[in-house]
């Protein structure tokens, strides 16, 4: 699993690596593209503007809503990451954290109309995502929504044939979203499969998700 310091390593070619994977169409980041722009408009499609990235990274799709007016809030891990972010969005709230730790208290100080995470989560193992899940959902305002975009499946039977036909590019240090999985704990959650290895997750706030 990559560190910070591994991922400070990475932030100079992580836009370029994701768009060849991306554009081959192939795991892990085939469907990149498109997950971004749905979770980009269904922010943007939503009456509140206030957002919460975790793992922003380079800041490719915060940055994005950043120029159409949101309020950004967001937490990594990496400094190099947060450095180039800051560049884009010198007026957004960044914070240093790692979110295994849960989030910095800024952060928990808020209430945002839309938390996302695009390709972070799956550095949790999965109990770590249940209990993150739960601790962003109650941070969600009246009517908010969680999206997470990442690498993910709906049954485990398709997880493994994704690990089958990736071979020796399969990750065995990263812990992907079964989606019949995680309905056991969020019955609300929507799952919608985007390509070959990824999708959109969704969870709005509801009176069920206060109980
Ligand atoms: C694959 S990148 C995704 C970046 C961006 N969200 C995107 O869609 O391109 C994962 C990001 O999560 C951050 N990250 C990974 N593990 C983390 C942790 N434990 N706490 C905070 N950030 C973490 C990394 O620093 C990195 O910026």
């Amino acid at each position: 699993m990559l560190n910070n310091k591994g991922f400070d390593l990475w932030a100079d070619n992580y836009d370029k690596s994701v768009d060849i994977s991306d554009e081959e169409g192939t795991y892990p980041f085939a469907g990149y593209k498109i997950i971004l722009n749905e979770i980009y408009n269904r922010v943007l499609g939503s009456s509140g503007k206030k957002v919460l990235d975790i793992g922003f990274g380079t800041g490719t799709l915060t940055s994005k809503l950043y120029e159409q007016g949101c309020d950004v809030f967001g937490q990594d891990f990496s400094e190099k990451m947060i450095i180039m972010a800051k560049k884009k969005m010198p007026n957004a709230h960044l914070f240093q954290g790692d979110m295994t730790e849960g989030l910095v208290i800024p952060l928990l100080q808020e209430k945002y109309d839309s938390i996302i995470a695009t390709y972070s989560l799956h550095h949790l193992t999965n109990e770590q995502k249940i209990k993150f899940i739960r601790l962003l959902s109650g941070l969600l305002k009246d009517g908010g929504s969680i999206y997470i975009g990442d690498v993910a499946f709906s049954t485990w039977e398709e997880l493994e044939k994704c690990k089958r036909d990736a071979g020796d590019n399969w990750d065995d240090d990263e812990i992907y979203f079964v989606y019949e999985e995680l309905n056991k704990y969020f019955p609300d959650m929507v799952f919608e499969q985007m390509s070959c290895c990824a999708g959109v997750l969704t969870l709005r706030d509801s009176l069920e998700m206060k109980k």
